[in-house]
């Protein structure tokens, strides 16, 4: 038997966004917070670099700005780089309040700078400002997160959700737009769920995973995007996926991340014959943005025709590299990689959706009563390209902005009536289930061949004749047979791969993450890609 439930707040997702969000929100409110799988399975979890923030009396807001804007290739909105930014310090404040262990520094005699904790570097930034927790930050936070929301009797933890929908007054055919809460599959029961709420918060990651080649976790499928879009959001800059240029290259190594805070602490990439090559391509050289450090490794890849590149940090002290990097060294040793003596073989791979579901400063999207944060969300921050470690960053300013804007609506907003329950009347159990599996491989495979680092207006095209055959199959696919995650997560990725063959389609320009050999100038005005589903 399908259930009903009732939250004021509703929060999909529970990383980095949603559980600063849920912790910000005031004691007397029920909140409900959602995990597709294990609560920590999200990419919080695995985020290994840290959080960046103006935090050193030497580092100012300005400079942070300046390098946010100069990584975003012209495209970030400065309105929402500056808010950012200037939020940034107390964030990391709050953070440092709920107990998230932060690796601390020890200043040498005769530096008597105040601030206590570790700062490392990373791409574009041309400060220290990136305070970690060794190199599993993602961990440490989230870990300290959870144990907060564990002891709030109003927030209720449930795991094995996966949201199906989201309910709107337009999807009930009521007079309004606003959104009343979603409808959950429960992995356990196999039903479907409603549930109500005054406010519903999207925070579930990007999608990454619409790449063959990913260092996400399974889960990063652009749920919220798709659903969004589906509610009647409009979403922006779907054609930046952003490549992580160090992923471990091993046949059994599934996505694992090799954190840029390495060449942060002098790694130095290296073709197969020992050669560095950065300095021919940046005079930053590995510490070059993301995008052109990316597209240099592919470049080389395919002019050498070479499976993989080296990351080398072997001219560090091994306790330096095992006291800084520890999950890094650990996880290759079990490879057989010694990183205190050996170069790490590495290769490019999907890690970051730059653009997402339009929202302001406090989270609100094009629907009332619907918020989206973190990396479902599209704030302006990233632009083109986005600058390492703010990310997390825009998951505590806008998750902690997003519920005071949240707590500032209650008294104008109801509990919604009784919503009507999931119809599975006219469905019945799948005797394909091959159907998803070949779809979900077929579709990763051709965004990664098609819609990659290099693009070109053929491969777009290509890539959009196929989207479109497996969306109807899809469809199909869904209005027959029962829902389960892999088909809920199918249909979104399609949906949201769709988006961005759309929108890599309208960019008549290379910038930042989109290249593409058939416009290789970058226009003089820089403009969103907006797109809208109404
Ligand atoms: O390289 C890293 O540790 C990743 C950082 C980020 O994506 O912000």
């Amino acid at each position: 038997m399908s259930k009903q439930f009732q939250y004021d707040v509703l929060v999909i997702g529970s990383g980095a966004a949603g559980l600063s969000l849920a912790l910000n929100l005031p004691d007397h409110l029920r909140i409900a917070v959602l995990s597709k799988g294990d609560l920590a399975n999200g990419s919080t979890f695995w985020a290994q670099g840290g959080v960046a923030a103006v935090l050193d009396d030497t580092d100012t807001v300005q400079s942070h700005v300046e390098d946010t804007l100069n990584a975003g290739g012209g495209l970030c909105s400065e309105e929402a780089v500056r808010f950012t930014v200037e939020h940034s310090r107390e964030a990391i404040e709050w953070l440092i309040e709920q107990g998230v262990p932060f690796t601390r520094d020890e200043h040498p005699p005769g530096d008597d700078r105040s601030f206590e904790f570790h700062l490392t570097r990373e791409g574009g930034h041309s400060h220290r400002r990136i305070i970690h927790a060794a190199d599993a930050t993602g961990a440490a936070i989230f870990t300290t997160l959870l144990q907060r929301a564990r002891q709030r009797s109003n927030i209720t933890l449930l795991e094995q959700r996966v949201a199906v929908d989201l309910i709107t007054e337009r999807r009930l055919g009521l007079d309004g737009e606003r959104c009343l809460g979603a409808y959950v599959l429960d992995r356990n029961s196999g039903e479907v769920d409603t549930f109500g709420a005054r406010f519903t918060v999207l925070a579930t990651g990007g999608a990454a995973k619409v790449y063959l080649y990913t260092s996400n976790p399974d889960g990063a499928c652009g749920d919220g995007i798709a659903m969004a879009w589906r509610a009647g959001c409009r979403v922006a800059n779907l054609e930046f996926n952003q490549f992580h240029p160090t992923c471990l290259y091993h046949p059994q190594a599934k996505s694992f991340l090799v954190t840029e805070a390495l060449r942060g602490e002098g790694a130095l990439l290296r073709l197969p014959n020992g050669e560095r090559f950065m300095p021919r391509f940046d005079p930053r050289e590995e510490l070059a943005p993301r995008d052109i450090v990316a597209r240099a490794i592919d470049h080389e890849m395919k002019r050498l025709g070479v499976d993989c590149v080296y990351l080398d940090i072997t001219h560090k002290p091994a306790e330096f590299i095992k006291s800084h990097f520890p999950t890094v060294y650990e996880r290759c040793l079990t490879f057989g990689i010694d990183i205190t003596r050996q170069p790490i073989p590495v290769v490019p791979a999907a890690h970051y959706t730059c653009g997402g579901v339009m929202v302001d400063a406090r989270g609100h999207t094009d629907v009332p009563g619907l918020y989206a944060i973190g990396e479902t969300s599209f704030t302006g921050l990233h632009g083109a390209n986005r600058m390492a470690s703010n990310s997390l960053l825009e998951c505590f300013v806008y998750g902690r902005s997003a519920a005071a804007d949240i707590e500032a609506s209650l008294d104008r907003v109801e509990m919604p009536q009784a919503l009507p329950c999931w119809d599975a009347s006219q469905v019945t159990d799948s005797d394909e289930d091959v159907i998803i599996a070949h779809n979900w491989d077929e579709l990763r495979r051709f965004m990664w061949d098609y819609v990659g680092i290099v693009r070109t207006s053929k491969r777009l095209q290509r890539a959009e004749h196929r989207v479109r055959l497996l969306l109807d199959e899809i469809d199909e696919f869904y209005s027959n047979y029962k829902v389960s995650r892999d088909l809920i997560e199918l249909r979104n990725l399609a949906q949201v791969a769709e988006l961005m063959i759309r929108s890599a389609m309208q960019r008549k320009e290379s910038r930042g993450l989109h290249y593409t050999l058939d416009y290789p100038a970058m226009l003089p005005e820089a403009r969103d890609t907006i797109l809208s589903p109404l």
